[in-house]
């Protein structure tokens, strides 16, 4: 998949703000500065396109990027933001629930994590939502530049025992190591051959 184009098309609260057009979606869920935003921005060589931050809780709204006018990347708020209020993590519960559960566009989930620490509850919560929903997903181990590759790799061998999954990709926005590998997934999950073929 050669990344033609990609732009900002709506950021949305509730159901009714999402795009209308039917065009296909991938949506990334996972914790708060996991790494998220940086991942679309790599995957789409476009810096600045979604905003990142040093600090957790950045991302507030359900974002939908467009690219190469044939599908959207949809960036969502991470979970457990310490600092959040906890009114706020209902509403991120009730956002993303809303989402996940009503979405016909959806047709995989990025769940992303980082490999430095043991996956928590509520990845396995969403993990067994999107099974339940029979969404596909592609586990990426995020910030791969942050440890050996020993200890990466042992590090993902536990994550696939653990959830029973094939092997998660291992992404790093610093390096870009693995952006082909997961754009590969992504075009699987949109059901491959109306996009071109992969190229970097
Ligand atoms: P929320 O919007 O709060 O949910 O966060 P997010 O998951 O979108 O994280 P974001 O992309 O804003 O990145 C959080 C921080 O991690 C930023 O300081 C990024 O520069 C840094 N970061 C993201 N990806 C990587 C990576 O692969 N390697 C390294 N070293 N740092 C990264
Ligand atoms: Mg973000």
């Amino acid at each position: 998949m050669r990344i033609k184009s990609a732009e900002f098309a709506a950021c949305a609260v509730r159901r009714s703000q999402y795009p209308g057009d039917g065009l296909p979606e991938v949506v990334l869920i996972g914790r708060s500065n996991v790494g998220k935003s940086s991942l679309i921005n790599v995957l789409v060589k476009r810096k600045g396109l979604a905003k990142t931050s040093s600090e957790p809780g950045k991302t507030r709204t359900v974002n939908f990027y467009r690219v190469n006018g044939e599908f959207y990347l949809v960036d969502l708020p991470g979970f457990g933001y310490a600092r959040v209020p906890r009114s706020e993590k209902i509403s991120w519960e009730k956002m993303v629930g809303e989402y996940v559960a009503g979405r016909a566009a959806l047709r995989g989930a990025l769940v992303i994590l980082d490999p430095r620490r043991d996956p928590g509850e509520t990845e396995e919560l969403v993990f067994d939502w999107l099974e339940r929903l029979k969404i596909p997903v592609v586990m990426v181990l995020t910030k791969a530049d942050k440890l050996s590759r020993n200890k990466l790799n042992s590090r993902a061998a536990g994550i696939k025992r653990a959830f029973d999954i094939e092997d998660p990709v291992l992404f790093s926005s610093l390096t870009h190591d693995g952006r082909v590998t997961l754009l590969k997934k992504i075009q699987e999950m949109l059901g491959g051959n109306f996009l071109e073929k992969v190229s970097p």
